[in-house]
């Protein structure tokens, strides 16, 4: 295993109860499901469908979603490029442990920089463990949602470094599935990335 420790004389202790057990009785993989885009496309909308759908499968599921996140363990960080990459960091870890645990993990943060979700990637198998989706929905409809009135507020120069306004998003090179979350319903995108989902062999077909 590696990892950057500042705590030295810890010693990894090995479960009983493994991941392959934990999937096994689940009947599905653990998984990280990274939802990207710009703050307005639909990345918690989609998350959350997504996992009312997989829960009425019995599927195990956890959504973490930036707003949330950011209230507790994520608190402490701000908007800076340098506090981000430590949120995405934060998160990448802890859906790490979710998979550990067999679960599918759905996280929904901006995650605008392209090298900080190629880490987290990196932290997992990063073939089959992360599947990044790209809530790909054009800036100036993000700003006509405008649904927490972020937007206007950053044009007006009330919020610094704001994704998309002042702060850049580097759009994914190689998501695992692009979702134009402007052009179709909310279940229409479900359905790709659930059938995303059973091509990879994360859950059974219905
Ligand atoms: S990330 O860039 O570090 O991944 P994250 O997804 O956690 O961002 O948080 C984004 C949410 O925080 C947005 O949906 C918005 O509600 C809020 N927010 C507050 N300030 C900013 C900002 N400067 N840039 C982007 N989002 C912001």
């Amino acid at each position: 295993m590696t990892s950057t420790t500042e705590s030295s004389n810890t010693v990894w202790h090995r479960a009983t109860v493994t991941r392959r057990r934990r999937e096994r009785q689940n009947g599905h993989r653990g998984v990280i499901l990274w939802f990207t885009g710009l703050s307005g496309s639909g990345k918690s909308t989609l998350a959350h469908a997504l996992e009312e759908e997989l829960h009425q499968r019995g599927c195990r599921t956890f959504v973490c979603d930036g707003d949330n996140v950011r209230h507790g363990l994520c608190g402490d960080l701000g908007f800076s490029d340098e506090d981000r990459a430590e949120n995405v960091r934060r998160i990448g870890q802890m859906a790490k442990l979710f998979v550990e645990g067999g679960v599918i993990a759905l996280t929904a943060f901006i995650s605008p920089f392209r090298v900080d979700r190629q880490r987290v990637r990196m932290m997992v198998d990063n073939s089959k463990d992360f599947i990044e989706v790209f809530c790909d929905c054009p800036l100036e409809i993000c700003e006509q949602r405008d649904v927490k009135g972020l937007y206007q507020r950053a044009r007006r120069g009330e919020i610094p470094d704001f994704t998309g306004i002042s702060s850049p998003y580097e759009t994914p090179q190689n998501a695992d599935l692009i979702v134009k979350t402007s052009e179709y319903t909310v279940e229409q995108c479900v359905q790709k990335v659930l059938a995303l989902l059973e091509e990879r062999g994360v859950v059974a077909p219905k």
